[in-house]
């Protein structure tokens, strides 16, 4: 899709002059506008987009406000405090980072969803899709930094219990965690290391998308139908198709954002981080972000041990492994179907998946005991069982439903089917590239 040369012409001299030196106009003409995308993309396509610009808005408000916060344990907590109170709109900039992460990381599960429900890792988007999942480790990393700056009791405490777990780790467990902290334990040099981290790790992750996007031009998007482009009727041009949907997607998501960050800025995160880090007071329920608690339930299933590993190690295996298993499903699912549009047994297992996660986050935010535990056992069973063994058997033993021989057919079919608009109105919408 994207070998097609370039149909850029600068229309004037200062155009052409610029053009023969660095052509960056050039590029983004290519990439952004004349740049041919598949004709049925949907909304689910414009995640890619929002999580852009989410990215961006983070690394802005992030930038002012580190210009207000101090990173020693004895001021951290009292300069967000004044950034609440005494600094002009620092408590929208605040709102915006606390909630922007949480939205963030809404916009990459979507991202992720859809990736897997319709088999955008499949050849030839495996790098496409690996580079995705360092971008998601990262923000994870920087994600859980980012909990500790304000230095309230849910900061310190989460730190030290994550912290506490690479202690499991054989021969370098405590090295590993010894070097996190800068000491042996959560203090001032901790604070200090994950404030440099977490002012960097954002500018590590805007690089890794630059290759992602990169990535996403050479082998081209793929779409609902999961069937490559063959021929030009396949395609739109960029823009104006695909920025209008995007622009769409993006306002609606900013809508939800902003309802979250003036209205009920304080419900993604915990009552506990508004009282000042207290390291001889233990809260009653240690609990890390929602966006891990899918992780953290699988951590704390592993209540016994497995041969030599012990249940502290098998859990941090687990929960590593869990992360471990998205950079391999290009190579566990074994289906020559990429979508589960046309794979009926994939896609019932792809919502029990789905329900699973969002199972194995409500499990993260219960205490460890009791129903909660066993609850949380069976789901890290299924989260594993859909990697290891759903993927590989279902793409042999599964009949898919019969595929069409185009993008193009599978549109004109669609709209046959009633959505109201003759199927020739939409047939051949030329492509600029
Ligand atoms: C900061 C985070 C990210 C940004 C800014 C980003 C950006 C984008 C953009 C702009 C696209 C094209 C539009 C679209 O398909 O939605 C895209 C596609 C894609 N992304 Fe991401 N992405 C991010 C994270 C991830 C993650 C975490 C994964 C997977 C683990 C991932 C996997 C993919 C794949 C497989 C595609 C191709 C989809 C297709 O064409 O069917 N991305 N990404």
């Amino acid at each position: 899709m994207s070998e097609g040369h370039s149909t850029y012409t600068p229309k004037t001299g200062v155009g052409r002059w610029f053009d023969a030196r660095l052509p960056l106009p050039r590029l983004v003409y290519d990439s952004f506008i004349a740049y041919p995308v598949p004709r049925n993309l949907n909304y689910a396509w414009t995640f890619g987009g929002i999580l852009s610009i989410m990215l961006v808005a983070q690394i802005l408000t992030g930038i002012v406000l580190a210009m207000h916060y101090t990173s020693d344990t004895n001021l951290a907590f009292n300069s967000v405090e004044k950034i609440m109170r005494d600094v002009n709109d620092g408590w929208m900039l605040r709102y915006l980072h606390s909630n922007g992460a949480s939205f963030f990381f809404i916009a990459v599960y979507v991202h992720i969803f859809r990736g897997l429900y319709y088999g955008s890792y499949k050849a030839p988007r495996e790098l496409l899709w690996i580079l995705g999942c360092i971008i998601y480790l990262l923000m994870m990393a920087t994600g859980f930094m980012g909990y500790v700056l304000p230095w309230g009791q849910m900061s310190f405490w989460g730190a030290t219990v994550i912290t506490g777990f690479f202690t499991a780790i054989p021969l370098v467990g405590d090295w590993i965690q010894q070097l996190l902290l800068g000491g042996f334990a959560v203090d001032n040099p901790t604070l200090n290391r994950f404030f440099a981290l977490h002012y960097l790790l954002p500018f590590m992750i805007a690089g890794v998308v630059v290759l992602h996007i990169w990535a996403l031009h050479v082998v081209g998007q793929s779409n609902p139908t999961g069937i490559e482009v063959k021929s030009k009727t396949d395609t739109v041009a960029f823009t104006p198709y695909a920025t209008i949907k995007d622009a769409l997607g993006m306002i609606v998501f900013l809508l939800f954002f902003a309802y979250f960050v003036f209205y009920m800025p304080n419900y993604l995160g915990h009552p506990d981080n508004y009282t000042i880090a207290n390291p001889l007071k233990t809260p009653a329920h240690i609990v890390p972000e929602w966006y891990f608690l899918p992780f953290y339930a699988i951590l704390r299933a592993i209540t016994f041990n497995i041969g030599p590993i012990n249940s502290k190690l098998g859990g941090v295996l687990a929960m590593f492994g869990a992360i471990a298993m998205l950079f391999i499903v290009p190579w566990l699912d074994t289906s020559k179907v990429r979508s589960a549009v046309y794979r009926p047994w994939y896609k019932l297992f792809f919502w029990l998946f789905a329900a699973n996660c969002i199972m194995l986050g409500w499990l993260g935010s219960r205490p460890a005991e009791g129903s909660y535990v066993v609850m949380a056992q069976l789901c890290t069973l299924f989260y594993f069982a859909f990697f290891l063994i759903v993927l590989p058997v279902l793409g042999l033993i599964e009949t898919p439903r019969r595929l069409p021989n185009s993008i193009t057919e599978a549109v004109l079919e669609k709209n046959k089917g009633g959505s109201g608009h003759p199927a020739g109105a939409t047939a051949s919408p030329e492509t600029k590239g």
